[in-house]
């Protein structure tokens, strides 16, 4: 659908009015009668709006389509560029990047993306992160995460990891161990593999085009160690 919310709320607004004038016709206003069509035309309309916009909304957040990319970005560098028409930050797909060094079929990498997200569920990172928006204000929203400068910057000379990906796994692993903040991130206790398949999840979680959230990801400074 290509119009936006002052022209859905016109559009209903004016088959209500339509509709209800056409069955009014021949009533006065001050009669029972006329109030009560005109609730049910008006009710009608907005529910069959309401349903078109349910499926619009289902369509535009099924993985692969529109703003929501296919699990196999993560075979994939993505960048974060700012927008010269909206003015917002917005992930942008490069050249093969493999992750883990591995270049994943489109099964191989759903599957991955689901474990990932059941890791994060299982142990309620939400608690204390946000993952689009949505969660407990504790600790860094983490839809982002994955484009996090502080993985290149800090994590790999001290984890002394080869690849940003295996930085992310040993943080995840033991968070414990490497804090780079005042606020703790406790040891969850995430097998390896568990690990593996978060970061694939936050890989491919950056890749969502979010219009810019959130707001001045990676522009605040990096405190010194
Ligand atoms: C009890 C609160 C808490 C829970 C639960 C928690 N975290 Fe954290 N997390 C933190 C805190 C605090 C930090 C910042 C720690 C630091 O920088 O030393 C952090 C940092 C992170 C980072 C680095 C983010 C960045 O860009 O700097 C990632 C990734 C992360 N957590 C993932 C997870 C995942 C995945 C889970 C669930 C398996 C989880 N966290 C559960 C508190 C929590």
């Amino acid at each position: 659908m290509g119009s936006g919310w002052i022209e859905v709320v016109v559009a209903s607004l004016l088959i209500t009015l339509v509709g209800g004038t056409i069955l009014t016709r021949g009533r006065s206003w001050l009669e029972p009668v006329f109030w009560k069509r005109f609730a049910i035309v008006g009710s009608l309309v907005m529910f069959a709006f309401l349903w078109i916009l349910t499926f619009d909304t289902l369509r535009k957040t099924a993985i692969g389509k529109g703003r929501i990319p296919d699990p196999t970005v993560i075979n994939r560098k993505i960048g974060y560029q700012l927008d010269a028409d909206t003015g917002r930050f917005k992930p942008v797909v490069l050249g093969d990047e493999p992750l883990f060094g591995k270049t994943y079929t489109r099964e191989e990498a759903m599957k991955l993306l689901v474990k990932g997200k059941l890791t994060i569920q299982s142990r309620n990172c939400m608690d204390c992160h946000t993952l689009l928006g949505n969660g407990a204000y504790y600790a860094p929203d983490l839809t982002k995460a994955w484009l996090d400068p502080k993985w290149e910057k800090i994590m790999i000379p001290m984890t002394g990891a080869k690849t940003k990906e295996e930085a992310m796994v040993r943080f995840l692993m033991h968070p414990d161990k490497y804090a780079t903040w005042t606020r703790r991130m406790p040891n969850l206790h995430l097998t390896e593999e568990e690990a593996k398949a978060v970061v694939a999840y936050l890989k491919w979680m950056s890749a969502i085009n979010t219009n810019g959230f959130p707001d001045h990801f990676g522009q605040s400074k990096l405190v010194k160690f």
